[in-house]
């Protein structure tokens, strides 16, 4: 039983909205990813590996494999109508009853709490819907704004993995950021 498809769009304010991503999303995802690449790339390691609307079709694709086998999903997250950033759950795994979560917002839609509140919806989903028992978010160490989630949502710091992601042309150690359902 699929559970995950009880999650077809979340409502976070009058003007915001999670959807789950699907295939006709590809080209106004496309769109966003491509017009500032240079911002995104700083803290996210796949934007070199996206220069066509196939390779974010792929993605799309491989997130709704993610969720026809129970592993987590993607969902974009609309704000005043157009697509202002993606949040996902991965590594789903139902053996430890474990997920973690991952998110990037268009630049101009920082600052507005647009993510902290997908994320509390993602982690509300995990605990409530899915009954997982652990969600994580890990950050690199100097990603201020993006490690400012989980501390924002009460998520305890659990460490610090050194040079766990590969960023183009250096590594970047990961904060783990952990919540267990009974916190
Ligand atoms: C990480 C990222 C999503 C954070 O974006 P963000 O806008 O700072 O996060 P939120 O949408 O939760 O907004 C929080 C900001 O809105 C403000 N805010 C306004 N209303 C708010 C509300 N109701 N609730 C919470 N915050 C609110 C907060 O004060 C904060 O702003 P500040 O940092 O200037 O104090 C974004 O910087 C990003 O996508 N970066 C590039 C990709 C990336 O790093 N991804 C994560 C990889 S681990």
């Amino acid at each position: 039983m699929l559970r995950s498809f009880a999650l077809l769009k979340y409502k976070l304010s009058e003007e915001a909205e999670l959807v789950l991503l699907e295939e006709r999303h590809t080209s106004e995802l496309y769109a966003v990813t491509s017009s500032n690449p240079a911002y995104l790339r700083r803290w996210l390691p796949w934007l070199d590996s996206t220069v066509t609307p196939w390779d974010t079709r792929a993605f799309i694709q491989r997130g709704l494999r993610l969720l026809a086998d129970n592993e987590g999903f993607n969902c974009g997250l609309w704000y005043q109508s157009r697509l202002a950033g993606v949040v996902g759950l991965h590594s789903l795994s139902s053996a430890n009853r474990h997920v973690s979560i991952g998110y990037w917002l268009a630049e101009q839609a920082q600052g507005k709490g647009l993510m902290t509140s997908a994320c509390r919806v993602m982690v509300n989903h995990a605990f409530k819907v899915l009954a997982l028992n652990r969600v994580e978010i890990r950050c690199a160490v100097d990603n201020v704004r993006s490690c400012a989630i989980p501390i924002r949502l009460g998520f305890k710091h659990e460490g610090v993995i050194r040079q766990a992601e590969w960023l183009y042309d250096h590594f970047v150690d990961h904060n783990v950021y952990g919540m267990l359902a009974h916190e």
